[in-house]
C-alpha cells in the first residue's frame, strides 16, 4: 500500500527530509584525504542530535551498527564507517544521511570527490546525477513508476554503464522504507502510478563495470562483483498537482 501524504504528514517530511540534506552541507569542508569515515559518521551524529534535535534512522535499523553509511569506490551502498578507511586523493564516495524528526523521515545522499579525481570516476559521479535528475523529471500525477527507472536506464546505457538492480528507490516518510519498490532500470514489476501526495526516494546506483552485486561478510557492504567504481545521489521527491518538489534540498543554497 502506498500511502499519500495528509498536508500535515508533508510539512513534517519537507522539514526531516531538508535537515538531512543540512547534514551533508555541513559535513563536506571535512570530507578530505587522510580522514577516516568513523570520523566524519561521529561528526554527522553529534550535528544531527546537537544541532537538528533529531536522530539516525540507521543505527540499529535491522542491526545497522552506525549513524550513516559511506561509500568508497567500489562500494555500491551500506559502507559502514569504520577507523581504518581512511579517505586518499582520488576517492569517490557517497554519504547517505537518514533522520527521524519529530518521528518523520528524511534520506538523502550524494556524491564526494577527494582531491584530483580519475577522469572516467568523475564521469561516473556526473553522469549518475543526471540519471537521478533524469528520474525526478518524470515524476507527475498519473506517470507510470517505471517511467522513472526507463530514463534512468536510458541514460546510464549512453554512457556505456550499469544500473544495480539489487538496491532500488522506496517510500519514505512515515516510516524508513515504504511501498513502493522504485526501480531504477526498466522493470515489469514495476506496476505502480503515481499520484498526488506520495513521497519517495529516487536513488540510482551506478556503475562502471556490469551491474552485478554482493554483499560482504560484514552482512552489510554492497560491492560491484567485478571491483568496477560505483556512484550513487538520492533525493526524496513529492509528487505535486503538476508534477514534482525535491524535498531534500539544504536548507541553504
Ligand atoms: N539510506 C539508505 C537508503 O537510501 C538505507 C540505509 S539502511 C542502513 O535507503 F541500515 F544501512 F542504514
Ligand atoms: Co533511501
Ligand atoms: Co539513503
Amino acid at each position: 500500500m502506498i500511502i499519500i501524504k495528509t498536508p500535515e504528514q508533508i510539512e513534517g517530511i519537507r522539514l526531516a527530509s531538508r535537515l538531512t540534506a543540512d547534514v551533508l552541507e555541513m559535513i563536506t569542508p571535512f570530507v578530505v584525504a587522510g580522514v577516516n569515515t568513523q570520523e566524519l559518521d561521529e561528526r554527522m551524529n553529534t550535528f544531527i542530535i546537537n544541532e537538528l534535535g533529531a536522530i539516525s534512522a540507521c543505527i540499529g535499523y535491522h542491526g545497522y551498527p552506525k549513524y550513516t553509511c559511506i561509500s568508497v569506490n567500489h562500494v555500491i551502498c551500506h559502507g559502514i564507517p569504520s577507523l581504518t578507511k581512511i579517505l586518499k586523493n582520488g576517492d569517490i564516495l557517497n554519504i547517505d544521511v537518514s533522520i527521524i524528526k519529530n518521528s518523520y523521515f528524511g534520506d538523502t545522499s550524494r556524491m564526494f570527490g577527494i582531491g584530483r579525481v580519475p577522469i572516467m570516476a568523475q564521469k561516473l559521479v556526473d553522469v549518475t546525477y543526471e540519471c537521478m535528475m533524469l528520474g525526478i523529471e518524470a515524476v507527475k500525477p498519473n506517470a507510470p513508476f517505471n517511467d522513472i527507472g526507463i530514463a534512468i536506464q536510458k541514460h546510464a546505457q549512453k554512457h556505456n554503464f550499469s544500473v544495480v538492480r539489487d538496491f532500488c528507490g522506496h517510500g519514505v516518510g512515515v516510516a524508513f522504507h515504504e511501498d513502493p519498490q522504485v526501480m531504477h532500470y526498466d522493470s515489469k514489476q514495476s506496476t505502480d502510478i503515481m499520484q498526488e501526495g506520495m513521497i519517495f526516494t529516487i536513488e540510482p546506483m551506478i556503475n562502471v563495470g556490469k551491474y552485478h552485486s554482493k554483499v560482504l561478510a560484514d552482512g552489510w557492504t554492497a560491492v560491484t562483483k567485478d571491483h568496477s567504481l560505483s556512484a550513487q545521489w538520492e533525493h526524496a521527491v513529492l509528487v505535486t498537482a503538476t508534477g514534482y518538489e525535491i524535498l531534500s534540498l539544504p536548507s541553504k543554497l
